[in-house]
């Protein structure tokens, strides 16, 4: 893929990533992943959860007019929030049947648990994909948390409460348990970047509800983590045995809630070694070695995360570079794509995936996401 230039201003970018998003928004309140990739035509709590977080933020920098008499992104969040509500609510039964079997050390039975992907209506996607992916649940945890606190939405409705309540009881039921990863990948390794976002899930809920009192499942996780989930050379490792990072491991510094703030010396180390494994110089930043999904490109995604990231930690003038990266491979109109093709780490799958899914998934609503959150992230420092 050759990078078209986005001939206008930057900051259009920014108003490129707010209608690409509210534009894809179902009247349900789920957001399409991708508009134009079949296979990415439903809604996941995990891009959906970025997606209110990145608008959360952006409603209360740059309110956009809306008639409900709030800022749109915050309508738009609001919407979001209650779709995701109503999509656990709604598989109460089977969720308590996985929280009961998980405490009698029972195995799984998938049917019982939360999908990966949904309709607009609420019905799952089609069975032939890995449903089974704990840290969705877990950054919607996080994202509602933000949502309340900026945009004062107490008192919690109580179908949000009863929802997050839920969730709050099936992670701390099941985080144990192997499951895909954020890539949709590994189902039968246990992943740090999914405890991680678990942790922070668990954490913020608990600042929303304060009676349900996680502390004692997230000081189990963290325990955990530090027991096995490093590599030899002290860094947060992708999965449980492997001495390897994922670019996902960003997850573990989450704003407010991470499992470690951003300047932990086993955040830094981490991310160092992210650096020198993963980083596709002037592109973006690749999952990890072993990835072949479109032949293993440098997301786009990944390198705005790194920025937001470098902002965290005060390295504004890295941040801005990585950002001027992804800008870069906006295209005529705009859009920015999940990741890049001109620095693969193993060309020879490319073809197939096209012919499987058509080209790389362009506009992705969570890349504009990252991107807006980035920009807020770097206008509150300066
Ligand atoms: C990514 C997921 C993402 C999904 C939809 C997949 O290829 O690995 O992280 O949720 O696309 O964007």
């Amino acid at each position: 893929m050759v990078a078209k230039k986005f001939p206008v201003a930057k900051d259009a970018l920014h108003a490129v990533s707010q209608r690409v998003i509210l534009e894809h928004q179902q009247s349900e309140g789920g957001y399409l992943a991708c508009p134009v990739m079949p296979d990415y035509q439903f809604s996941w709590f995990r891009d959906g959860a970025f997606i209110a977080y990145a608008l959360t933020i952006d409603g209360e920098r740059n309110p956009m007019q809306h008639p409900s008499g709030i800022a749109a992104q915050w309508d738009s969040a609001g919407r979001f929030h209650h779709w995701c509500a109503r999509q656990i609510n709604g598989r109460s039964e089977a969720l308590e049947r996985t929280i009961t079997r998980a405490q009698r050390g029972e195995p799984i039975v998938i049917a019982d648990t939360l999908n990966a992907r949904y309709h607009d209506m609420g019905e799952a996607g089609p069975d032939d994909w890995p449903e089974f992916q704990l840290d969705g649940p877990g950054i919607w945890l996080w994202s509602v948390a933000k949502y309340v606190e900026v945009c004062r939405a107490r008192p919690l409705p109580i179908l949000w409460e009863n929802a997050i309540t839920l969730v709050v009881r099936y992670l701390s039921a099941v985080w144990r348990t192997p499951c895909y990863d954020c890539w949709e990948e590994l189902g039968s390794d246990v992943h740090i970047s999914t405890l991680a976002a678990i942790y922070a899930g668990l954490s913020a809920a608990q600042r929303l509800i304060p009676t349900l009192n996680t502390e004692g499942v997230r000081a189990e996780i963290k325990a955990f983590i530090l027991e096995n989930g490093l590599t030899p050379g002290g860094e947060l490792a992708k999965s449980v045995g492997v001495d390897m990072v994922d670019a996902n491991l960003l997850l573990a510094a989450l704003p407010d809630d991470g499992l470690l703030s951003p300047d932990d010396p086993l955040m830094l180390r981490t991310v160092a070694r992210i650096e020198r494994d993963l980083l596709a110089e002037g592109h973006g930043v690749h999952r990890h070695r072993k990835d072949t999904y479109y032949g293993g490109g440098a997301w786009v995604l990944l390198g705005l995360w790194l920025a937001w990231y470098k902002v965290q930690i005060g390295d504004a003038a890295r941040a801005r570079e990585l950002v001027a990266w992804a800008e870069a491979h906006a295209d005529s109109n705009g859009y920015l794509p999940e990741q890049v093709n001109d620095a693969m780490l193993d060309p020879t799958f490319y073809e197939g995936w096209v012919k499987r899914r058509g080209e790389i998934a362009n506009p992705l609503l969570w890349t504009h996401a990252k991107y807006m959150i980035v920009q807020n992230a770097l206008a509150d420092i300066s």
